[in-house]
């Protein structure tokens, strides 16, 4: 069993942010959301991964790197272009050679890992295996529809109308029946080849199709409100270890883990929350789920709920909230009258002030 990890796309729902960087690498309690399924993929006793990379690959490429600090073997599959996810599988034919392989979408993110459904999977049964789950609007998803004993009646990808609220997972198991799937079908309306079509082909052509239905946790991390929903889930979890220095005008309650090199000072930490190494916290309140980065700076700030990366600074800003902050991101208040905002905003960002 071979595992194909999807890391290529544009993320355009969480722009600007991917403007510049890979949406499968954007922290979930400080660690990238792909490496939560990498650890799934090695937990499942998978240890060849091949890693589908497009114009951010350098960037995958730095973080995963030949996967051996995860117990993998990584072999990385350029994709000229983000033609759909049908169209992944075709450019890893070679990878994949004849094998069963599990397909892993590296935004999702899935509690509970995914070694029950690998050892699950019958090739001798079925030709692939579908994880379904109720989600509230399944109009921004593959969607299918069950007949009376469970079985797959049909697939649609994004329908205006879905048959049900069975919206699919991003975690596929194939047999190699899927490569002739994938050379049959053609593209959607919005140009790509669809893992939903190749699947429904299965299906057309007398394959048998098994669905799973999941009841745990899962979600695309394809919006910033579904980021801030997974960074919440993960820190529900987090043990308290602090690694760095709080001083004595500090207040701590709830869990905290506070990295090496991290220095807090006269605030006020409400946890669950995170804070990389060499992060500085001064005269400020920091709320439940909320993860900021390494190297970071907040002095005078109030902020819950959100997510600062890397090499940012807050000052003198109360209160943030449910807000995605990237890399390098400054912000301060304006300093002189008149009473007016001052925006330095990158293309497709989003910005929502009160008063
Ligand atoms: C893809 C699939 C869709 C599936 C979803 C799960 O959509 O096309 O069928 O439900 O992943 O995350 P995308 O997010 O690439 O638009």
């Amino acid at each position: 069993m071979k595992a194909l990890v999807l890391a290529g796309g544009r993320g355009t729902r969480l722009r600007p942010l991917t403007n510049t960087s890979a949406k499968q690498l954007f922290p979930v309690a400080n660690k990238p959301v792909l490496f939560y399924g990498l650890e799934a993929i090695r937990d499942a006793g998978i240890v060849e991964v091949g890693i589908v990379v497009g114009d951010t690959g350098a960037e995958v490429r730095a973080a995963v790197g030949d996967g051996s600090r995860f117990g993998l073997r990584v072999t990385y599959l350029p994709q000229e272009a983000p033609l759909g996810l049908a169209h992944c599988v075709l450019i890893a034919r070679e990878f994949l050679g004849d094998d069963d392989f599990v397909m892993y979408l590296g935004d999702n993110f899935l509690v509970g890992g995914i070694q029950e459904l690998v050892a699950a999977f019958d090739p001798a049964a079925y030709s692939a295996q579908i994880l379904l789950t109720p989600v509230d609007d399944p109009r921004s998803y593959g969607v299918a529809e069950l007949g009376r004993s469970g079985q797959i009646v049909g697939l649609a990808e994004k329908p205006d109308d879905p048959a049900s609220d069975l919206a699919i997972v991003g975690v596929y198991m194939f047999t190699p029946a899927v490569h002739e799937a994938v050379r049959a079908i053609s593209p959607s309306a919005r140009g790509e080849l669809e893992i939903t079509d190749a699947v429904q082909w299965l299906i057309n052509h007398g394959h048998h199709v098994h669905s799973h239905l999941i009841t745990g946790y899962w979600k695309d991390t394809g919006r910033v409100r579904d980021m801030l929903e997974c960074n919440r889930i993960v820190l529900e979890s987090i043990e308290t270890r602090l690694a760095g220095t709080v001083d004595d005008r500090t207040e701590i309650v709830g869990r905290v883990v506070l990295e090496a090199g991290a220095v807090v000072e006269n605030s006020v930490i409400r946890g669950p929350v995170v804070i990389g190494p060499d992060t500085k916290i001064i005269g400020s309140y920091l709320g439940p789920f909320t993860s900021i980065g390494a190297g970071c700076t907040l002095e005078d700030a109030e902020i819950e709920y959100s997510i600062v990366m890397n090499s940012s600074a807050v000052r003198g800003v109360a209160r943030i909230e449910a807000s995605l902050i990237g890399k390098g991101v400054e912000v301060v208040p304006a300093r002189r009258a008149p009473n007016t905002h001052q925006l330095v905003l990158g293309d497709h960002s989003t910005v929502r002030l009160r008063g």
